[in-house]
């Protein structure tokens, strides 16, 4: 029976070899982590994270075939196949602060597998990492290494949160890289043969090991760019009266450019879209490719232009200021199906509005009233660290006031922003919310989601992204 360990728990590690488990059941997979917390929830009724149809797959193999363990040493020494899937932050300081990947966890998970492995190992870059990281890596699980021999392969994870369960069954490709010696090829078919269980052989694509990993930061920038272009001509909509949907759809009707992700938002967030972009620039400044890096740049910066500009278009339209007045948030996560908040745009546009001396009520059907208090006090990027590493609770943020349901955070509010795509958001009662509230009544909907025309029927000031502006938002020039 092959054996396969997962060192790190977290939203890539638990979906993804929950998912090798299941489809796989010959194969004994032991997924590691170093917090005992998560790994305790992964073995309880109350998964450490939230995903549509993970719960079943795990129920369908934990106690079977998949284990979770804090017990790493052993499993690692008894495993063939190691994948790394820990976490990969930006750097907060040193050389490369703000744009570097810190590879501390990444490093320290090495050096252990060097230190406890007694058999021969296939070591499976999971995490996202720099091009020519596994260069580094080898160094350290051959210098200490007793004969025992490592085959270093790069397998980045493509899976998007919220559709996780399902990107992992039937993935668009798997890629898989490695050494091009014989042993190189023969760790790539193992890897290869673990997929092809449930994966048609045309989707997974071999390639070298650097070609792998840059592949994963490229396809990431490729994304988060597809967002910047249309949060940039979101911008051009509302000075025209252009209207984004119509202009994303015109142009998403090439085939070359397709329709998908081409959604204008008040800007994208999660884990990894600005960490990989700044990593990727790092990367291009230290080989000197000063344009290549500018470039990559703007993707970020039209991001925080994107953030920014919502907040500026919130204020200005209350009358130049939300000092004490009170702003419903609803939703928090990064996006829908997801109770995942890291780099979410509701931390900007909250920081933003309490930064004018808004009264905030949050509601999101996902994330607790802890993780919302930590996001609003934590540094940029402490984030990305191991739960036990990350500052614990801090004061409570005056200001914000987290609700557990739309109509309570809505009660007596000036303005409402809709901030994630629940579908629920589209369902709301709008007449019920408008009676509550105080008038003019304002919707700022960073998703584009409510039917703008039924909202204003009832007596709202609507604001939508990259559409047409009410009169009221037109009268007010726009600050940008
Ligand atoms: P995460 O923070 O949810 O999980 C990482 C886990 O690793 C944590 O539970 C942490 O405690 C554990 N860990 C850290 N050091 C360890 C060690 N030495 N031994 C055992 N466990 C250790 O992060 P994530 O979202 O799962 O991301 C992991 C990697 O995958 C990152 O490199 C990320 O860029 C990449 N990635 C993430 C996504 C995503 O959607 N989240 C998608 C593709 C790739
Ligand atoms: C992304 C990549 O899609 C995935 O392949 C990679 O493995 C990890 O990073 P994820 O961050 O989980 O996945 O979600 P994604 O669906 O890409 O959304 C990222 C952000 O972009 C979200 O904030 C989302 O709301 C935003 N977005 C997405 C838009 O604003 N408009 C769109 O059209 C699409």
């Amino acid at each position: 029976m092959v054996k396969i360990c997962c060192l790190g728990a977290g939203y890539v590690g638990g979906p993804t070899m929950a998912v090798i488990a299941y489809k796989c059941p010959e194969i004994e997979v032991v997924v590691v982590d170093i917090s005992t917390a998560r790994i305790d929830a992964w073995n309880s009724d109350r998964l450490p994270i939230y995903e549509p149809g993970l719960d079943d797959v795990v129920e369908g193999c934990r106690g079977r075939n998949l284990f979770f363990s804090t017990d790493i040493e052993k499993h690692v020494a008894d495993s063939d196949i190691i994948f790394v899937s820990v976490n990969t932050p930006t750097k907060t300081r040193g050389l490369g602060a703000g744009k570097a990947a810190d590879l501390t966890y990444w490093e320290s998970a090495a050096r252990m597998i060097a230190d406890v492995s007694k058999s021969d190992k296939i070591v499976v870059e999971k995490s996202t990492v720099p091009v020519k990281t596994a260069e580094a890596i080898e160094k350290i699980l051959t210098h200490n290494s007793k004969g025992v021999n490592f085959q270093i392969l790069s397998n980045p994870e493509f899976l998007a949160e919220g559709t996780a369960i399902a990107d992992l069954f039937s993935p668009d490709r798997v890629l898989i890289g490695g050494r091009e010696t014989v042993e190189g090829r023969k760790a790539v078919e193992t890897l290869k043969s673990v997929y092809a269980n449930w994966v048609p052989e045309d989707r997974i694509i071999t390639t070298n090991l650097w070609s792998a990993e840059l592949s994963k930061l490229a396809a990431n920038a490729f994304l988060a760019q597809r967002i910047s272009s249309v949060n940039a001509m979101s911008a051009l909509c509302e000075a025209t009266g252009a209207n984004i949907s119509e202009v994303a759809y015109a142009v998403g009707k090439d085939s070359r450019i397709g329709s998908k992700f081409l959604n204008a938002s008040v800007g994208f967030g999660g884990s990894c879209f600005q960490k990989d972009i700044l990593n990727l620039i790092y990367i291009c400044e230290c080989n000197g490719l000063t344009e290549v890096s500018d470039y990559w740049k703007q993707v970020i910066k039209i991001n925080d232009y994107q953030k920014s500009r919502f907040v500026n278009r919130i204020v200005s339209s209350m009358f130049n200021t939300v000092s004490g007045k009170k702003i419903a948030v609803l939703g928090f996560a990064f996006k829908k199906d997801t109770g995942d908040t890291r780099e979410t745009p509701a931390i900007d546009v909250c920081k933003g509005l309490i930064g004018d001396r808004a009264q905030i009520n949050i509601y999101d059907p996902q994330v607790t009233e802890d993780q919302i208090q930590r996001d609003l006090a934590m540094n940029k990027f402490d984030w990305d660290h191991p739960l036990h590493l990350q500052p614990m609770s801090p004061t409570a943020v005056k200001q914000v006031r987290v609700c557990w349901d739309v109509y309570e955070a809505t009660k007596d509010a000036h303005g409402v922003c809709i901030l994630t795509e629940w579908d629920e958001f589209k369902k709301l009662d709008f007449q019920k919310i408008y009676n509550n509230m105080q008038k003019p009544a304002f919707v700022f909907d960073g998703r584009n989601v409510v039917d703008a025309e039924k909202l204003r029927k009832i007596g709202f000031i609507v604001y939508m992204i990259g559409k047409p502006l009410d009169a009221w938002l037109k009268d007010i020039p726009a600050v940008v």
